[in-house]
């Protein structure tokens, strides 16, 4: 896109970011970093606190000023439009978002819905799945919390058996990880699931991998791609799995409260919904899935606004920014010896966020200690296989900062 189109096409009002940045695609770092003024105009788009460094954004991305103005306007515009809004065009769109994001993702419109966050998409995969007495599920001890709780109320509403496995923090090879599920596998084994990307280490699993060995063994796959969407670049339908979800208000920085589920066409009668939609609806149409009852129609609106800054920026530039970001404080602290890396090196399994400990530190005295004594915000975590803080940068994250971080770690790590 040159210039001219950015701005006739663009639905940003008084934003930084401009059109060069989609020209820049080199994964040099040097021309990375030349082209660090153009990252400077992204940050301009952000209203971002002065008092602390956010070094947390896996939590959520914060909206854009472009993002958040189209959001107020949706807002304003459903509220005075009111029930007419809700009876007339609602869900026409809605459909459009569909649209969109199903484009975005690489799968059908007929395959996806709009839900909430992942909790929704992926509790109702598990929840909703057609279960027997004495089946089985896999997932790992590292996927999220919330997740494996919903297996566990599986065990005990439907008797199923959960296997739970253990992936390394630094993987020899694909094969390594494949092997681990395939090893979990049994003949009763019906649905297997595994994390896009590990939220607590940034891990990324080679998925389309073991999707094609579970497929060998008539195992459906269910992805948790929390914080895989809009962050690395991957397709749906190449990556061959039978369920994916995720959340918008992640890495495509939508408002609060927005996430889908992609479900294979074949597979949509696989699964009881959440709620019940009306009987007209066939169990083989994607809306029997998504009965939602009344919500905020203002954030499903604004799901357009957050796919066109996104791909304003670029998807492949976005991903090897924060690639670059990453790789930028983690190979300054790497040969520190009192620094434990508890995430790949590799940056085929990597994306923006990593996690680091310091020797002799727990946790949450570490955190503590980078905010309190040096003003940066970053998440404790303690596993028992994780033992760290998570570091996620974001677009807008500069170099100075990182430097900062770079510094406190060091010093916090001398003592
Ligand atoms: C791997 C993973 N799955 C699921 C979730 C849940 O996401 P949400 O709270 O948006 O539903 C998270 C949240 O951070 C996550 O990291």
């Amino acid at each position: 896109m040159n210039k001219r189109d950015f701005i006739k096409n663009s639905f940003i009002v008084g934003a930084g970011l401009i059109s060069g940045i989609n020209s820049a695609n080199n994964q040099n770092s040097e021309i990375l970093l030349s082209y660090n003024n153009e990252w400077e105009k992204v940050r301009n788009d952000y209203e971002l606190p002065t008092d602390f460094i956010n070094l947390e954004n896996g939590y959520y991305c914060i909206q854009p000023k472009p993002i958040l103005q189209a959001y107020q306007q949706n807002i304003n515009f459903v509220n005075k439009q009111g029930s007419y809004y809700m009876r007339t065009v609602q869900f026409e769109n809605k459909k459009k978002s569909v649209i969109a994001l199903a484009e975005l993702a690489g799968c059908a419109e007929e395959e996806l819905i709009i839900t909430r966050n992942t909790t929704e998409a992926l509790n109702l995969i598990i929840s909703g799945y057609k279960w027997q007495v004495g089946d089985e599920a896999i997932f790992a001890e590292q996927d999220y919390g919330a997740m494996q709780d919903m297996f566990k109320q599986v065990v005990a509403r439907n008797g199923i058996k959960n296997v739970v496995v253990s992936i390394p923090n630094q993987p020899k090879n694909d094969e390594e990880i494949v092997d681990i599920y395939k090893q979990a596998i049994t003949s009763k084994t019906k649905l297997l699931m595994v994390s896009h990307v590990i939220n607590i280490t940034g891990q990324v699993l080679p998925i389309k991998k073991i999707v094609e060995m579970a497929h060998q063994h008539n195992v459906k796959v269910l992805v948790d791609g929390a914080h895989a969407f809009a962050h690395i670049q991957f397709n749906i339908k190449e990556l061959g799995c039978d369920y994916y979800g995720t959340s918008l208000h992640k890495w495509l920085s939508c408002p609060l409260g927005a996430g889908f589920l992609f479900v294979k066409k074949e597979l949509i009668n696989s699964v009881w919904p959440l709620f019940a939609e009306h009987e007209s609806v066939k169990n083989t149409d994607i809306a029997y899935l998504n009965h939602t009852g009344t919500i905020p129609v203002h954030t499903d609106l604004t799901i357009i606004d957050a796919i066109k800054y996104y791909k304003l920026i670029g998807i492949k530039n976005k991903h090897e920014r924060l690639l670059f970001l990453r790789n930028y404080w983690l190979n300054k602290i790497k040969d520190n010896p009192n620094i434990i890396i508890n995430s790949p090196i590799d940056d085929n399994r990597a994306c923006a966020i990593a996690n680091v400990g310091v020797v002799g530190l727990n946790p949450i005295e570490l955190a503590k200690n980078l905010f309190e004594k040096f003003k940066i915000y970053t998440v404790a975590i303690d596993t028992k296989t994780v033992k760290g803080v998570r570091i996620t940068p974001n677009v807008y994250t500069t170099t100075n900062e990182l430097d900062l971080l770079v510094n406190a770690l060091n010093q916090i790590a001398k003592k």
